[in-house]
C-alpha cells in the first residue's frame, strides 16, 4: 500500500492526497481516502483558502476546512495546510479595497495569524505562500507583491511568514509553487528567495514542489534529483505537493504505461534525496481532478481511474518507493 510503502521502505514521512469537501458524500470514495496504509497525509484542496475562510474583511468561516481536517485526524493521517496567501482564490474584497501598503500589510497579518491559529497544532506543514513567482523566474505581480508600489516584490512573504509561525509554532512554514522541479530560472528564483529569507532570519523550513507534470514530459530522475538537493542544501526540506501527470486523452496502454514510468522517476527522485519528506497527489482519482476544466482533452492525470480502480501509474508509485 502506497503510504505503508513510502514509510517503510522508502523513508519518508508519508504519501497523502489532496481531497475537496464536495467529494466527501461519495462513500466509495471516502472509503479509499481514510485508509491510511495507502494515504498518510491530507491536503484540502480548496477549503483553507481566503476566498472560502474570509469571504469578506474579519468575518472567518472554518467549517470546510473543519470537516477535512477532522477527517483527516479520525484516520490517523497529517495534515498540510492550504494557503495562506496565493494571487488566485484571493477573496475579492482584498483585490478591489483599494487598500494602501501598511493596511495591506495589516489584512494579511490578520488573515494569516487567524487561519494558522485555528488549527494551530493540528497542521503537519503549511503552504504559507503559494506561486510567488512567473514561470521566468520574476516575482508574480498582484495586489500584494504590489503593496505601495508598481515594481512587483517578494516583502510580504516574510509578513505572512512570520506571522504564520507566530500562530503556530510547530507546523513547518512552506513556500509552494509548479515548474520548479527541475532547473531553470525558476527554480533560481526560489533558491534565491529562501538564501535571503534564511540570510534575513526570517522562518522558513520546506518549499513544496507541486509536480503539475505532462505524462512523456517529466525531466530525468537525474535533474530531478540534482534539483532537490539545490533546494535541500539551502537548509530546508522539500515535499511534492501536488503531484499529477496529465496526458491527452484518450487514454491508451502506452501512455498509461509511460506514466507509470514518469510517476515512478517522481516518487525515486524524491524517495533518492534525504530531505524530501513525502509525495502528495492532487486527489487521489481521476474522478475529482481538476485537469480536464482546465486543460481541455487533457486528463486522466491521477493513479486511480474514474471508477477509482488503481493504474499502472499506482504501481510506479510503489516501485518508486521501493528500489
Ligand atoms: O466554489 C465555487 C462554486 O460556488 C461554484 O458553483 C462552482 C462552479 O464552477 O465553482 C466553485 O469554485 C471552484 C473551486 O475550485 C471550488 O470547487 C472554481 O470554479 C474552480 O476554478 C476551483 O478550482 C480549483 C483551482 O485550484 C483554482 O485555481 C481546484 O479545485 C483546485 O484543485 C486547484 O488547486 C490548485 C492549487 O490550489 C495550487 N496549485 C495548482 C492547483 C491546480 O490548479
Amino acid at each position: 500500500k502506497s503510504n505503508t510503502v513510502a514509510k517503510t521502505l522508502g523513508g519518508k514521512l508519508y504519501f497523502g492526497s489532496a481531497t475537496d469537501n464536495p467529494e466527501l458524500s461519495d462513500a466509495t470514495y471516502v472509503a479509499k481516502l481514510g485508509d491510511n496504509t495507502l494515504f498518510g497525509q491530507i491536503t484540502p484542496g480548496n477549503s483553507m483558502k481566503w476566498d472560502s475562510t474570509e469571504p469578506s474583511r474579519g468575518v472567518f468561516t472554518f467549517t470546510n476546512g473543519d470537516t477535512v481536517t477532522s477527517l483527516a485526524k479520525k484516520n490517523g493521517q497529517l495534515i498540510r495546510g492550504h494557503t495562506c496567501v496565493w494571487y488566485n482564490q484571493l477573496a475579492g474584497w482584498v483585490t478591489s479595497g483599494n487598500f494602501n501598503a501598511s493596511t495591506l500589510t495589516s489584512i494579511l497579518q490578520t488573515h494569516c495569524s487567524t487561519l494558522v491559529s485555528h488549527w494551530a497544532g493540528q497542521i503537519y506543514s503549511w503552504d504559507v505562500v503559494n506561486e510567488p513567482f512567473n514561470d521566468d523566474g520574476t516575482v508574480r505581480s498582484f495586489v500584494f507583491s504590489l503593496a505601495g508600489g508598481t515594481v512587483p516584490n517578494l516583502n510580504y512573504i516574510t509578513t505572512a511568514l512570520v506571522a504564520a509561525r507566530a500562530a503556530d509554532p510547530k507546523a513547518k512554514l512552506y513556500i509552494n509553487d509548479y515548474n520548479i522541479d527541475s532547473a531553470g530560472a525558476k527554480s533560481t528564483a526560489m533558491q534565491n528567495l529562501v538564501k535571503s529569507l534564511k540570510a534575513a532570519g526570517t522562518p522558513i523550513d520546506g518549499i513544496g514542489i507541486q509536480g503539475h507534470l505532462i505524462v512523456g514530459q517529466v525531466p530525468s530522475k537525474a535533474a530531478l534529483i540534482a534539483n532537490y538537493q539545490a533546494f535541500t542544501a539551502l537548509g530546508v526540506e522539500i515535499a511534492i505537493t501536488e503531484l499529477d501527470i496529465r496526458m491527452t486523452l484518450p487514454e491508451t496502454p502506452a501512455l498509461r504505461a509511460q506514466q507509470q514510468t514518469d510517476y515512478n522517476t517522481v516518487v525515486s527522485a524524491c524517495k533518492a534525496v534525504t530531505g524530501c519528506v513525502g509525495v502528495t497527489i492532487w486527489d487521489y482519482t481521476d474522478k475529482y481532478s481538476w485537469v480536464p476544466g482546465v486543460f481541455s482533452g487533457q486528463g486522466a492525470a491521477l493513479p486511480w481511474d474514474n471508477n477509482l480502480v488503481i493504474k499502472p501509474a499506482y504501481d510506479g508509485i510503489i516501485a518508486g518507493f521501493t528500489n
